[in-house]
């Protein structure tokens, strides 16, 4: 509380950035990266992401088709053309073998979503990437300290997006950040972000249209806090999701998705495979009895299925349709008496249903 009264104490000077340059050094010490650039939000941060990665209009950009919609709205407001890929018949959430031949001369870069912390094989995704000479825009929005073959999610792409809404593991109500080893990325982040006022190197200062993505100083302030205590909280949210599964324990019609070898989840969501009737249905009605989850609470859908996104001509992803559908993402509570009234609501609930 001190540091935000100093803060908004020191907000008549217009200049100061004190608190999101402290916030930048300490992000891109915490990711063990070269660069950590603050911006107002994940979306904002996919947004600056794709726009320094030099993406635009004729470009096409491959995403998963089981994503939220921001990661679509990121691409669209990049002027660039969302080619949605379809998840793998293992549960991973991008199939290489619907993604490679969707590559054209015009695609750009692909975007894997590390939905609840988990990104399945990241490896043969970058391997891919590599062969075809596209950026790897990694959206970590829901991955902070999630870990795949032991390296930060975020940190194995050519950049990596985090939102820092309230909920996420860092977060200060709304915010996001960019972490990336490549300076010039950086800077060009860093410029479309402030109008271009701050050029990147090379360029004359407003050579080129960016926009207002500035992180406000109390926000940068309140997510130092946060990430200060980062460790904590991601080892609190992996006893939790632990804990919520063991005490769901083995119920007929719901079966637990757990990590792979490979992946060390933040603990952000426990999951589960619901193998009953109407599960959409049946993750409304835990939301509606207080446990908030994915479909339920935020209408998680595939996102080729949105309206909105009908325009786009999307082609069909039917196992990302499936495989969102009967997905049970429960957040993790913060408070540990919360558990165990979650886990006897989803035992009641799916026994009832
Ligand atoms: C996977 C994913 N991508 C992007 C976003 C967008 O982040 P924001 O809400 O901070 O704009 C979110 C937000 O929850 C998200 O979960």
């Amino acid at each position: 509380m001190a540091l935000l009264a100093q803060v908004v104490a020191s907000m008549p000077d217009p200049t100061s950035r004190e608190q999101a340059a402290l916030l930048e050094a300490e992000l891109a010490t915490a990711h063990n990266v070269a660069h950590a650039i603050t911006v107002s939000s994940g979306t904002a941060a996919l947004h600056t992401a794709l726009v320094a990665c030099g993406i635009g209009p004729g470009d096409e950009v491959l995403l998963p088709a089981a994503t939220v919609i921001m990661t679509v709205a990121a691409v669209v407001q990049a002027g660039a053309r969302p080619v949605f890929v379809d998840a793998g018949p293992d549960g991973g959430l991008l199939d290489l073998a619907d993604a490679a031949p969707k590559i054209t001369a015009r695609t750009r870069a692909v975007v894997p979503v590390h939905l609840a912390g988990r990104c399945g094989d990241l490896d043969a995704l970058t391997d891919l990437a590599v062969r075809a000479g596209l950026d790897v825009i990694e959206d970590a929005c829901q991955a902070h300290g999630s870990r795949y073959r032991g390296r930060l999610l975020g940190t194995v792409g050519t950049v990596g997006c985090f939102s820092l809404k309230d909920g996420k593991l860092v977060s200060c109500g709304e915010g996001g950040y960019l972490v990336t080893d490549n300076p010039d990325l950086a800077a060009r982040a860093a410029a479309f972000r402030t109008h271009w006022q701050t050029p990147a190197p090379g360029q004359p200062a407003l050579s080129r249209l960016g926009t207002n993505y500035r992180l406000a100083e109390p926000l940068a302030a309140l997510a130092r806090c946060s990430l200060a205590r980062l460790d904590d909280t991601l080892t609190h949210r992996q006893q939790v999701a632990r804990h919520l599964v063991e005490l769901v324990g083995d119920l007929p019609g719901l079966a637990h998705i757990p990590a792979t070898a490979d992946e060390q989840p933040n603990g952000y969501c426990a999951l589960w495979r619901i193998l009953l009737p109407d599960p959409r249905g049946l993750c409304r009605r835990l939301a509606d009895v207080g446990i908030v989850n994915s479909v339920g609470t935020f209408g998680l859908r595939a996102a080729h299925l949105h309206p909105a996104c009908q325009e786009l001509h999307p082609a069909p992803c039917p196992r990302a349709e499936r495989d969102i559908d009967t997905l049970l993402a429960v957040l993790t509570p913060e408070d540990d008496q919360r558990v165990d009234q979650i886990a006897a609501l989803i035992r009641n609930e799916v026994q009832a249903w």
